[in-house]
């Protein structure tokens, strides 16, 4: 198990991760690396503020150099998004911040595993990919793990059960064309129609546009998303580092005989130590597999649309 995990990104996304990190007391050494030295280490001294408080951490703003022993390497630097700005909008301005962070990265001899945050994530991750010549099961998008952490949350608040009695999963591209995958879903190990048999009709496009547009709402209101994205960082982080295995949806390069293009999309993988141990595709109805498809789609035509 690795004792390091640097942060490259001090922003909003960077710096909540590392805060809950250090309150998980996942590792005991956290770099924050961010071209804004200066941001960097106010952040780092605000955390150890926090951590004198909590239990014992080394919190600290580094370098490229301090990134080289970590176990995982969190990406959090690129583009933001403003109001209703698509995800993919900002891809080509995101590409080359995430380019140069990963070259400075690799040229340290990073060889551990890197998770990519930074948005439009699915084509980050493949950026990222592409650029550290890491093998596919060690560069992990957050991916719509979070989404799919907005579907559970919906659900359990609609059916007034806790979240984790709500199994399944938002799949394909995080962003407009996702997919709120509903034959996944699993209440209380019941599935959903036998679950919600005696509960009012349940109005899934509703539902799939609430999950899908929360990020866009969050964003109007306080200008960025920061929780839901950081806890997300540190649930894959925690698979990663305690071995789990469990299976999380996130974005990876689609199998060959998955049916699903050659871009990085969001499927359920089992997660740990190594990274992505292997995914697992659920069997899908006909319209959620063509859905799928279409977000497969749309992530590779972003991806061809980045190269012009
Ligand atoms: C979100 O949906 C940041 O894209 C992320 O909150």
């Amino acid at each position: 198990m690795t004792h390091r995990i640097a942060i490259i990104g001090a922003g909003h996304v960077g710096a909540t991760a590392a805060y809950a990190l250090m309150l998980r007391a996942l590792v005991r050494e956290i770099v924050l690396i961010d071209a804004n030295q200066e941001l960097a280490e106010a952040e780092a001294a605000d955390l150890a503020d926090a951590d004198a408080l909590a239990r014992p951490a080394r919190i600290w703003a580094g370098d490229y150099a301090d990134a080289a022993s970590a176990g995982i390497a969190v990406l959090t630097a690129g583009a933001a998004t403003h109001g209703d700005e698509s995800r993919l909008s900002v891809a080509s301005r995101s590409a080359a911040i995430v380019e140069q962070c990963v070259a400075s990265l690799m040229d340290n001899g990073f060889d551990g595993i890197l998770l990519v945050a930074a948005n439009p994530v699915d084509l980050m991750a493949q950026v990222a990919l592409r650029a550290s010549g890491l093998p596919p099961e060690r560069v992990i998008g957050t991916g719509t793990l979070l989404d799919s952490a907005r579907l559970r949350q919906t659900l359990a608040e609609r059916f007034d059960v806790a979240p984790s009695a709500v199994e399944g999963f938002v799949l394909g591209e995080h962003g407009d064309s996702e997919v709120a995958v509903f034959s996944t879903i699993r209440v209380g190990g019941l599935p959903l129609d036998t679950f919600a048999a005696a509960e009012p009709p349940l109005d899934r496009a509703a539902i799939a546009t609430e999950v899908r547009e929360a990020g866009y709402r969050i964003a109007t209101g306080k200008g960025y998303t920061s929780f839901g994205i950081a806890t997300a960082i540190v649930r894959i982080c925690e698979a990663v580092l305690r071995d789990e295995r469990s299976v999380l949806p996130v974005s990876t390069m689609p199998a060959d005989d998955s049916g699903f293009g050659g871009t990085y999309m969001s499927l359920p993988c089992l997660v740990g130590a190594g990274g992505i141990e292997r995914q697992v595709l659920p069997e899908l109805t006909d319209e959620e597999r063509d859905a799928l498809k279409r977000s497969s789609k749309a992530l590779e035509d972003a991806m061809e649309g980045m190269k012009r």
